[in-house]
């Protein structure tokens, strides 16, 4: 029989030291979310990577990240290749460009490769069906999108071409704070929670996730976040800080430290905090541990995340002169990273924490 988050009681006292029983209201996550109790919260640590390892496992699935282009049509208040962004040099990759970004992937032992872009008009549809078709023909990886909103026809199309996953993060459920952060294309509406509706619909595994510490995020907000994972049954959770970006309406230090309210902080407790909860509301899950938190937390990061709740990493597979383009937020780690560098460093880095790389495709493997 499956076992259950709530199979793996603890033996100590309080609410708080017994972060594996019970229901997951709002309220009980945002108790946890507001913990600053160190030896608590090596409970809630503890108790999510209990879970991890009695659903998930070991393993350590690996995600080729394919940065396949960083022209957007979008003007999101936080992220750095919006379009207002004229100080960028776009790119796009080409077909032989992306199948050398998966040899590599297929190198360091990914079972899956993420070809990732902004919402980019540029990529048409038939030509990016074939590139899944060629991906899986010559390597066998499982294929993840995460394109933005794209049209249904596009999403049905690619999943007939062979896309197993996509991954759209609904960034915040606080529908006044998203629509600040996140205006629509002009003449159309957004509504991602109806998107991953639609993927899941087509028959994708469906990915979502959201920013930790957006400036204007409240607590109550981000539980309800942590609750929606649950409701939506996701089949994949990314979670990370919010980095601000200076060449972004939300990059200034200002923004990010308004005194005033009770804002979520950035910081990488509160980001693993909420990987934990995800992985406690959501066992069977796959959840990486972001580049947004081996970015803040570079000496320690990937680490922490997997150590509280995460089975997942995505090393970057894009080639050197793009990915320094792809500058979604400040100094991604990924441009010297040692973790991923290579599949040694990541055989060494992952075996310290007694875990090791995982083979096939990495499906979510439900009530695991
Ligand atoms: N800080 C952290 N994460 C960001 N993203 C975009 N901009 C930033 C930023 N400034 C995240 C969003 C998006 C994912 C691809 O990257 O959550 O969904």
């Amino acid at each position: 029989m499956p076992l259950r988050a709530a199979d793996a009681v603890g033996t100590l006292g309080t609410d708080a030291d017994r972060p594996l029983t019970g229901e997951w209201s709002e309220a009980r996550i945002l108790r946890w979310l507001r913990e600053d109790d160190e030896p608590r919260l090596a409970t809630l640590w503890q108790a999510a990577d209990t879970v991890r390892r009695r659903t998930v496992g070991d393993p350590v699935h690996l995600r080729g990240l394919i940065e396949v282009s960083n022209h957007c049509a979008r003007t999101c208040a936080y992220c750095g290749i919006n379009a207002r962004n004229t100080a960028l040099r776009r790119y796009r990759m080409n077909h032989a460009e992306i199948m050398a970004s998966a040899q590599q992937a297929v190198g360091l032992g990914c079972g899956t490769v993420v070809m990732q872009a902004g919402e980019d008009d540029g990529i048409r549809a038939d030509w990016l069906a074939d590139a899944i078709r060629a991906i899986k023909a010559e390597y066998g990886l499982a294929v993840t999108l995460s394109l933005g909103e794209r049209l249904v026809d596009e999403l049905a199309g690619w999943r007939e071409a062979g896309a197993d996953r996509y991954l759209l993060r609904f960034e915040t459920s606080d529908a006044a704070l998203y629509a600040r952060i996140h205006p629509p294309r002009a003449g159309r509406t957004c509504d991602r929670f109806a998107i991953l509706g639609t993927l899941r619909a087509l028959g994708y595994e469906v990915g979502s996730g959201v920013m930790v510490g957006i400036p204007g995020q409240r607590y109550e907000s981000l539980a309800r976040d942590i609750r929606l994972f649950a409701e939506l049954d996701l089949d994949m959770i990314g979670v990370g800080p919010f980095v601000p970006h200076p060449a972004t309406p939300l990059g200034g230090a200002a923004d990010a430290a308004d005194a005033t309210m009770d804002q979520v902080p950035n910081t990488a407790a509160m980001a693993c905090k909420v990987v934990a909860l995800a992985r406690l509301v959501r066992p069977d899950a796959n959840i990486p541990s972001t580049t947004a938190l081996a970015t803040i937390d570079r000496v320690g990061g990937y680490a922490a995340g997997l150590r509280c709740g995460a089975n997942v990493v995505m090393p970057n597979v894009t080639p050197a002169e793009y990915r320094r383009c792809y500058e979604i937020y400040p100094a991604k780690v990924c441009l010297h990273d040692e973790f991923t560098a290579t599949r040694a460093a990541l055989e060494e880095r992952l075996g310290r924490l007694g875990r090791y790389i995982a083979t096939g495709p990495g499906h979510r493997l439900r009530g695991c």
